[in-house]
């Protein structure tokens, strides 16, 4: 009997929601669901071993949002800052929405337990971050609320004891291999548990994909290592459509090495970025803005240094970077606000950012693209028609609030108030809609061929070699600068490693808690999006926040619109379009014109 014939769906559950993804957004938008009504029977599935250890809890800077009786800060100058930080490939309606509700949202968190850290007089305090300015771009703003360089795990303590007050039921170490669809519908997903080595098909009214971002096709990540783009792959495998997958945040400070975050609210606190020389040379590219340009910016600034010849290499990694310097910054900050990161450049660098300078270079961080959805979080198809029954939020999604270039502490606040949105929007959904009857018979038969080949493959290719060229051809062709040459030199290469993909053979055949077979699993879905990534870049022919042509360095009015895409064969990518929302421009409201196309100047 072949292998495909014998795996199988083991159990059924039949929860009202199914919730894929268990960090910040995914558990947001459970606690909404459960409060507009009480009683809702929700699983949630994650990858990881407790929903805490979740990507989200990674996340140090803040959260940014504008309270309207700020009688300095304007929700209108944070909107502003969102558009021109995209460069104008935001959707406007989304803008509007999460920037006017982000401060509800921070009284949420407060009120649910979270501990934000207060001024002296007992407020929530606030730090700047690259690109959020006062006065439509003239001075920086204090708009990052935050929990010294922890707010991700605050977040996250908060939803996860939410969700668990509420009842929702976990599946930990679990993945969603393959949605379940009946006539059109999207009724739940065939999840594989790790710990049994058994396929389980939840049937749910709705079903949430929060399952976060991708980044570890890349060499230098500040992603953890589940974040290998399994959420994306399943929607392509279910013939939707990805959405500015091209888009690719590059963190301008990775601790150099492993990549790990160094927070951007190291520059908030007064960090400046040196060269060799200790030349402060973020002035000469951002005058205004300087150390606190946005990100795409001061990435391709570092990487320009670096190129030209003024980075260092770093001694014990032999590593090209620039210089973080800390020393300045009062002890009492580096004790109470920043005192995580500095721990990092101690554990893995052996520096003492009080009296050292800190070695930094870009690191991949995050996807401004998702699985297209509208402004409730439903998903939508290649024609922007919805798929009844199936939402999504957070970094999964896009919206879109970032467009091309997203601002720091700008994702916390989306994953928050997106979730709340989605928990609203399906909570309305579930109560006129019935439970899916019988799961159709063909539900699984992808993934149990899919799984079959790995049990089956012979072959001598290694894993790990796979892996580490992916991780390099990513880093170096579709990286921080990318050209014709290079991207195409990708895409061959990459068909390459995806044959080579499949020649690799298991050493133990057991479905149980079987590591390798997940790490073949998830290659095949990082090497799934790093096509479509490639593709859509070689089609961008024009530079735009993120994304940065060498040999087109402008913004053209061709492309000013975001970019869908479906993958039919590997290799084969078929791309379409979505408008870019205009709304607040066209609203002719008071300052309309600066929702315009503008120029983007720091
Ligand atoms: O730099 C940081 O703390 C990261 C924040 C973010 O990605 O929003």
């Amino acid at each position: 009997m072949n292998v495909a014939k014998k795996l199988k769906i083991d159990t059924v559950l039949r929860p009202e929601v199914l919730v894929i993804g268990a960090g910040g957004a995914g558990l947001r938008c459970a606690a909404q669901i459960c409060e507009c009504r009480p009683g809702t029977s929700i699983i949630a599935v994650t990858k990881v071993y407790s929903p805490q250890k979740s990507h989200t809890s990674a996340a140090q800077g803040g959260m940014a949002a504008v309270d309207s009786k700020d009688p300095v800060d304007k929700i209108v100058y944070h909107m502003f800052d969102t558009w021109k930080g995209s460069d104008c490939s935001a959707d406007q309606n989304i803008i509007k929405k999460v920037c006017e509700s982000g401060w509800e949202q921070i009284v949420w968190l407060e009120r649910h337990g979270m501990h934000f850290s207060r001024t002296e007089e007992g407020r929530i305090a606030k730090r700047p971050f690259g690109g959020h300015m006062l006065n439509f771009g003239r001075v920086k703003a204090f708009r990052a609320c935050y929990e010294a360089d922890r707010t991700g795990k605050g977040i996250m303590d908060t939803v996860w004891g939410e969700s668990l007050k509420h009842g929702v039921v976990f599946l930990n170490q679990s993945v969603a291999t393959e949605l379940i669809f009946k006539n059109g519908r999207c009724i739940g997903a065939v999840v594989f548990v790790e710990q049994s080595g058994k396929f389980v098909a939840v049937l749910a009214k709705a079903t949430i994909m929060a399952t976060g971002g991708k980044a570890r096709m890349y060499q230098v990540t500040s992603n953890c290592r589940q974040n290998t783009g399994d959420g994306l792959a399943m929607i392509l495998q279910a013939g939707l459509p990805v959405m500015d997958l091209d888009a690719v945040q590059f963190h301008p400070t990775g601790i150099v090495g492993p990549g790990i975050l160094a927070s951007e609210a190291l520059r908030g606190e007064g960090g400046i970025l040196r060269n060799e020389d200790g030349e402060r040379f973020m002035e000469r590219y951002a005058p205004t803005a300087k150390d606190l340009a946005p990100r795409d910016l001061v990435s391709r600034c570092i990487m320009t240094e670096i190129r030209e010849g003024r980075g260092c290499v770093h001694p014990d990694h032999k590593l090209p970077h620039v210089w973080l310097d800390l020393r300045h910054i009062p002890e009492h900050i580096h004790k109470t606000r920043i005192q995580e990161v500095s721990g990092f450049f101690r554990r893995f660098v052996g520096t003492d950012p009080q009296k050292e300078l800190c070695p930094v270079t870009p690191t991949a961080h995050y996807q401004m693209g998702g699985a297209p959805t509208n402004e409730f979080g439903e998903v939508q198809d290649d024609a922007r028609q919805i798929v009844p029954g199936l939402y999504a939020c957070g970094e999964f999604a896009a919206a879109s609030l970032h467009g091309y270039n997203r601002l720091g502490t700008n994702s916390l606040l989306e994953l928050i108030t997106m979730g709340k949105v989605v928990g609203d929007s399906v909570a309305a959904y579930i109560e006129d809609t019935k439970d899916p009857s019988a799961i159709p018979e063909d539900a699984g038969g992808r993934v149990f061929a899919q799984f079959a080949a790995y049990l089956e493959a012979q072959g001598k290719e290694c894993y790990a070699e796979i892996r580490d060229a992916l991780r390099v051809v990513m880093m170096e062709k579709v990286g921080v600068f990318r050209n014709e040459k290079g991207l195409t030199e990708a895409i061959e290469e990459l068909k390459e490693l995806k044959d080579r993909a499949g020649r690799m053979k298991l050493s133990s055949k057991s479905l149980v808690m079987n590591q390798e077979l997940m790490q073949f699993w998830e290659l095949d879905n990082l090497l799934d999006i790093s096509m479509v990534i490639a593709r859509c870049a070689l089609a961008r022919k024009e530079s735009r926040g993120a994304h940065y042509r060498e040999d087109y360095p402008e913004r053209s009015p061709e492309f000013q619109h975001h970019t869908l895409a479906c993958m039919t064969e590997y290799g084969k990518v078929e791309l379409g379009k979505r408008p870019i929302d205009m709304s607040i421009y066209k609203a002719k409201g008071k300052h309309h014109k600066k929702f315009g196309i503008i120029e983007r100047k720091y």
